[in-house]
């Protein structure tokens, strides 16, 4: 397994993608558990499976399809994970922000991030919305920071700010489109935690005391990748479960994928939308 990624070899899988469709995505969307069926509204479309892209890589949880969806959508060009390896799956942080890497190098400018999460906030239910207003990197603060190894200066500097990690102005074209077609949704910040095991009730209780408000296993690394290389950031948080803070429920995938099936439309009108409108 690699352990850091050469701009060569970024190219390289660019070059592969390139080769298998003759669209040229500016927004870029990475499809969190259980919300892959978000791509079936993809026009024509190019599936290109992961196993066709060399390092690329390959998900082995259920509820992740594994190939990505290139097309458009509300007129817009898009590149589409539909499914994602998470850090506990056994890959590296460097394989974890290659998709990212390579959407950066064929173009892409806005990266949409769906994750499922479980509520840290008492008043989120499963089914419900958040727009991720900012992170809490624990699964990668203190040394499995995606970007740790050779800086690749073409692409980013090598201490890159965090400051507004999530745009500010999609979030707002987000919630608008939310409101017009009255999806209750809400802002908050989401916390990485490596899994896969779920939190105990004392973790969840920590995680809201440092100010999570939905806990899941991805996304921030991807987010701090696309955010070294310029890349603007939507994150929403598809919430699957409630978080168990005393400890009197238990949380299972398969609620997480379930959850999946009330989220997909909402997802669906929120990010057409959006599209729509930049
Ligand atoms: N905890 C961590 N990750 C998750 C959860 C959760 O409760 N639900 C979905 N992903």
């Amino acid at each position: 397994m690699k352990d850091f990624f050469t701009l060569v070899e970024i190219d390289d899988v660019a070059a592969t993608v390139r080769s298998l469709t003759n669209h040229k995505p500016r927004i870029g969307m990475i499809l969190g558990s259980g919300l892959g069926s978000l791509a079936d509204s993809i026009k024509n479309a190019d599936h290109i499976p992961y196993s066709e892209l060399p390092n690329w890589p390959k998900p082995t949880v259920q509820g992740h399809a594994g190939k990505l969806v290139v097309g458009n959508l509300e007129g817009k060009s898009v590149i589409v994970m539909q499914g994602r390896t998470h850090y506990y799956e056994g890959v590296n942080m460097a394989q974890i922000g290659l998709p990212v890497r390579v959407m950066q190098r064929l173009g892409v400018e806005i990266l949409i991030v769906t994750n499922a999460a479980g509520a840290i906030n008492p008043q989120y239910v499963p089914g419900d919305v958040m727009f991720i207003s900012d992170h809490i990197a624990l699964l990668t603060m203190t040394g499995n920071n995606p970007l740790r190894g050779p800086n690749l200066d073409e692409l980013g500097p090598r201490f890159p700010d965090m400051s507004q990690a999530y745009s500010r102005k999609l979030i707002s074209l987000a919630q608008e489109v939310a409101a017009e077609n009255q999806i209750q949704t809400y802002t908050g910040v989401y916390v990485a935690l490596s899994g896969p095991s779920f939190e105990t009730p004392a973790d969840l209780r920590f995680l809201k005391t440092i100010g999570a408000d939905a806990v899941g296993m991805s996304t921030v690394p991807e987010v701090i990748v696309a955010r070294h290389g310029g890349t603007q950031v939507l994150g929403i948080s598809g919430i699957s479960n409630k978080a168990n803070l005393d400890g009197s429920t238990i949380t299972t995938h398969e609620e997480v994928l379930e959850a999946g099936n009330i989220l997909v439309p909402k997802l669906t009108t929120i990010i057409s939308g959006l599209l729509a409108s930049l």
